[in-house]
């Protein structure tokens, strides 16, 4: 799979409002690069980034996408120097606070896939608040990964079922692909068709594996501090080229 280049799928044409995905999910990669490239610090590669999300909720939100999921801290990201996860880990509680004075008014309903237990108290009292306030927002839904991993995802959703088969509440029998995403982070969340990863780095590295089964891709060179409504368009240019066939054939 090669990168797109941003520049052409711009040259293109013009995003078509008519079919917009609903949902788009993006990996926010190469922050770490873009502060090096400026003899900076990491981790103000991942303030720039924390900014640069807050405008693609809100673009996203003006184009009418629907759900936007975002890849913030993933379950391996433990292992990075203990000063940049302060940093993300700040930047997320500065954005909830902000998010809980301003996102009835923003119209941007917050959700957060992971495992909420290994973060500090006060981070998991936010996310609560946030969640709380979220359930009276209509807009668009953004969610937030965060300590998530694609396969604990899973593994989770199969050992809740389990209990439940254990417990003689549910049947193995019972058991549709449908009624597996109710046991995920994402139920009720529709599958993304758009997932996008910029900074020239083309592997998902763990990111929603059940939900990407039928998403289309979009890679690109752009680190992520520098990724743009621009960018955004692009890939949706792009993405509305491709001919989904979910396994079928050309009509
Ligand atoms: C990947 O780039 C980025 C991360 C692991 C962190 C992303 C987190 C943020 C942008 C802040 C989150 C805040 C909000 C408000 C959602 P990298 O560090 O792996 O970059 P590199 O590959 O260039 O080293």
């Amino acid at each position: 799979m090669g990168l797109f280049d941003v520049k052409k799928s711009c040259e293109a044409g013009q995003v078509d409002m008519s079919r917009l995905p609903r949902h788009i999910a993006i990996i926010m990669d190469g922050n770490g690069r873009w502060a090096k490239q400026r003899g900076l610090p990491r981790t103000a590669g991942h303030k720039v980034g924390a900014e640069v999300f807050r405008r693609i909720a809100k673009y996203c939100k003006k184009l009418g996408v629907e759900y936007l999921t975002v890849y913030a801290f993933s379950t391996e990201n433990w292992k990075r120097p203990q000063d940049e996860v302060n940093t993300i880990m700040g930047l997320l509680k500065q954005y909830m606070l902000e998010a809980i004075d301003s996102m009835e008014e923003e119209k941007i309903r917050l959700k957060f896939f992971g495992d909420m237990t290994a973060l500090s108290p006060e981070l998991q009292e936010l996310v609560e608040k946030t969640n709380a306030i979220s359930k009276h927002i209509d807009g668009v839904q953004a969610n937030i990964c965060l300590n998530y991993g694609g396969r604990d995802e899973i593994l989770r959703a199969a050992r809740a079922f389990a209990q439940q088969c254990a417990a003689g509440e549910k049947h193995p029998e019972e058991l549709t692909e449908a009624a597996f995403g109710e046991y995920l982070f994402s139920a009720g969340v529709p599958d993304p068709e758009l997932i996008i990863r910029p900074s020239g780095e083309v592997r998902l590295s763990n990111f929603l594996l059940w939900q990407c089964a039928y998403a289309e891709f979009y890679f690109c060179d752009t680190l992520w501090p520098d990724f743009s409504e621009e960018t955004l368009d692009a890939a949706i240019i792009d993405y509305q080229k491709r001919d989904r066939r979910f396994g079928g054939v050309k009509k």
